[in-house]
């Protein structure tokens, strides 16, 4: 016999405490309103589609960096019992959308290219998290208002996160208009939840030396060359003769070596060549450890290779991949308030993650 409805959101509501207790942190107060609308969706959801008139309302849940958003939405998918559920991370669902529409199965039954690899992506689920929903120019906001349509077509509940408010998407004043229909649309049909704590839990991890609650990023370094945390991790430097090419998403990228799940780039063979998000992908799905040496401060890279490397940390972040960077800290010597980057606290909260073993301290936008 299936569980009476109730008790869904009562599993869900203790899924939430105990996934937080294993890490060794409770649910802070900000979040607690999203892990009551969570388990009441998990409730909605575990009704029968017949028994349910309206379809669940889409929840849109927001606040700065390191509020656990993405911890709260991937243990709500982790606590759905069903099979009918998809996560996509921004940078791939972009990666998978673009795959889809220029691979060989792109046309199909006269859809269009778009539609067919949606199809593809949201396959027979009735739940889609989507994890870092932000827009930045025009391709993204035809892809996004494309999704939401055919989300909403197929009453398919979309649960998703971001740093900005739904008004606040697309902050581009060249673009924004594009994007003003998906905003009301938003705003109409999803619940909005703002989870601003006062803090970034990632900041307070990185000040409690063996936190990070199991995940490998946690484990990743920031180095001066020739600190000897090379010689601890046996990160060897490596020699010429392994430098070899790696398959990435449509190219071959210049490695330093590669050694079983661990490849090693310089800064600027990976950041400041025509490298793009699906590549660091491909090398994400491939290895656990990525050394990059040669890492200037980012006032010094040029703008194209300072957006790369932020998208690059994201990828790693959330594919959990180490990363090793070997140079100087990226974030030294920003000049104060300029946004030299789109999303640069995002790529500052994440770098706080990695250790210093000289005890320096993360510097950037946002650090103490
Ligand atoms: N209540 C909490 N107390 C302490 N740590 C927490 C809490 N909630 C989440 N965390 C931890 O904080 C870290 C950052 O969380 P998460 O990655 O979910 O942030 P986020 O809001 O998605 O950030 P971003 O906007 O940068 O993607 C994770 O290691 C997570 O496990
Ligand atoms: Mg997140």
């Amino acid at each position: 016999m299936s569980c009476p409805v109730y008790q869904h959101d009562q599993a869900m509501r203790r899924h939430f405490h105990e996934a937080a207790a294993q890490r060794g942190f409770s649910v802070a107060p900000a979040q607690e309103a999203a892990v009551e609308r969570l388990a009441r969706l998990a409730a909605e959801l575990a009704r029968p589609a017949w028994t349910f008139p309206r379809r669940p309302r889409d929840l849109y849940v927001w606040g700065p960096v390191g509020r656990g958003k993405s911890w709260l939405v991937d243990t709500f998918y982790e606590g759905l019992p069903t099979g009918r559920k998809r996560r996509l991370h921004f940078h791939d669902f972009f990666r998978r959308l673009h795959d889809g529409v220029t691979g060989p199965a792109a046309r199909r039954d006269g859809q269009s290219a778009v539609d067919s690899a949606l199809d593809d992506l949201i396959g027979n689920s009735r739940v889609l998290v989507f994890d870092e929903f932000h827009a930045h120019d025009a391709g993204d906001a035809m892809l996004i208002a494309r999704l939401f349509r055919t989300l909403l077509d197929r009453r398919i509940t979309l649960v998703t996160t971001s740093n900005y408010p739904p008004a606040g998407l697309m902050p581009d004043p060249l673009y924004h208009h594009l994007f003003e229909p998906t905003i009301q649309l938003i705003e109409e049909r999803m619940d909005v939840l703002d989870v601003t704590g006062p803090v970034d839990f990632r900041r307070v991890a990185a000040s409690q030396p063996a936190s990070g609650g199991g995940r490998r990023f946690a484990t990743g370094l920031c180095l001066a060359p020739g600190a000897t945390a090379l010689e601890e991790l046996a990160l060897t430097v490596p020699a010429p003769t392994e430098a070899t090419g790696v398959q990435a998403h449509l190219r071959q990228l210049p490695a330093r070596a590669v050694r079983g799940e661990l490849v090693w780039f310089g800064f600027d063979a990976l950041c400041e060549t025509a490298t793009a998000v699906p590549d660091y992908l491909a090398l994400a799905e491939r290895f656990t450890t990525l050394v990059l040496d040669g890492v200037p401060p980012l006032a010094e890279a040029s703008a194209d290779g300072r957006q790369r490397f932020a998208n690059l940390v994201d990828v790693a972040c959330d594919r959990d991949v180490r990363l090793v960077l070997i140079g100087s800290d990226p974030l030294t010597a920003l000049p104060a308030g300029q946004a030299l980057t789109r999303d640069l606290d995002r790529t500052a909260s994440r770098l706080a993650m990695l250790r210093r073993p000289d005890g320096a301290r993360p510097t950037g936008p946002g650090g103490q």
